[in-house]
């Protein structure tokens, strides 16, 4: 049967109806949203590449934590602007490091009521920016995950829910599963961001975490965006390393790998929907090229449709003020 007794604009001619038959529908907990934190007291700063993000000091991200929560998002992840760097990352495991004192500063405040996720990597914390410690020019493999392991574990002792390695180096879920269960730590999770491509898209967040490699570029660690078969090898064998959550990222040129994952693996699939994503949208809205809501919602529906069930991203309040409105 077709045409004309099969009508595929009967179920669009209302909205009522077009809303009845929604196959997608976002909702503020499917949301994460990422701050970034630093030193100081008061501190509000405006990220000049992305429009609307701050760099916060632990003050005043406890009042965006009670503003977010209030229009329903329920997990923050947590990127560090320390005091000071090092050769090796290894301040990033100071038990007073500025991702420290915030998981602390908003555990004892917010409790149960806001799920702390923590950013893993060396890129913050290194003199040099990049995710590992490097060795005559190159990333040593092992010495890394020796430190990203103390890293994740100072983020669990100071109460952090969940830690989300971002470094792409090999074996170190293992190596952060295994340092989190010597020390009792059995429960926590581990989101693994298992396929990070080396992208183009984390531009304006590389100004926004101060983080920039200062030579060379991270395609010995990140992943080359023209491979899909190896990303599934990457999530099979930090699922295999004792990942909990799988993260595909960047999110929107990446839609297919979401929708293999999510296929392939049953396990919860997280998409980092990033800077540069972001960046764009704004830039185009500010140019009033783009009706900016409107593609926010288009973007994060994709996502989710794509098979993402938890979506981190910079729009994250926008996306839920806008659901509260119920303009969509
Ligand atoms: C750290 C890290 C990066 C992002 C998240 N964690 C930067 C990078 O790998 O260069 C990017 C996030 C974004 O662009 O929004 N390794």
């Amino acid at each position: 049967m077709g045409y004309p007794q099969v009508q595929m604009r009967r179920l669009r001619t209302s909205e009522l109806i077009r809303s009845m038959v929604q196959e997608t529908r976002l909702s503020p907990a499917d949301f994460v949203m990422p701050l970034f934190i630093c030193p100081g007291n008061g501190v509000k700063a405006p990220v000049g590449s992305m429009p609307g993000v701050y760099r916060m000091s632990i003050d005043n991200i406890l009042s965006e934590c009670r503003r977010i929560r209030n229009l329903g998002i329920r997990a923050v992840l947590l990127f560090g602007i320390p005091e000071s760097k090092d050769e090796t990352g290894e301040v990033g495991a100071d038990k007073n490091g500025i991702v420290q004192q915030a998981v602390r500063a908003i555990k004892n405040k917010f409790d149960d009521d806001i799920l702390v996720i923590t950013d893993v990597c060396n890129c913050e914390y290194t003199t040099h920016g990049h995710c590992g410690v490097v060795v005559n020019g190159k990333i040593d493999n092992q010495r890394t995950i020796e430190i990203l392991a103390k890293q994740a574990l100072s983020h669990v002792i100071a109460g952090a829910d969940i830690v989300a390695p971002s470094d792409m180096m090999d074996g170190r879920v293992g190596a952060i599963r295994k340092a989190l269960d010597s020390q009792g730590f059995s429960d926590t999770p581990i989101m693994s961001y298992a396929v990070k491509y080396a992208s183009a898209f984390y531009g304006p967040f590389r100004d926004a975490a101060d983080c920039a490699p200062k030579f060379g570029d991270r395609k010995t660690y990140q992943m080359n965006p023209a491979n899909a078969i190896e990303a599934l090898r990457e999530v099979e064998l930090d699922l295999q390393e004792g990942a909990d959550i799988i993260m595909v990222k960047p999110a929107l040129s990446y839609l297919d790998i979401i929708h293999r994952v999510k296929s392939k693996f049953n396990v919860p699939v997280a998409a980092y929907n990033v800077s540069g994503e972001y960046s764009m949208v704004k830039a185009a809205a500010q140019n009033n090229w783009i009706d900016e809501n409107r593609v926010i919602m288009e973007i994060l529906t994709s996502i989710k449709r794509a098979g993402a069930g938890l979506i981190i991203s910079y729009h994250a309040d926008q996306a839920c003020e806008l659901l509260q409105e119920e303009k969509f």
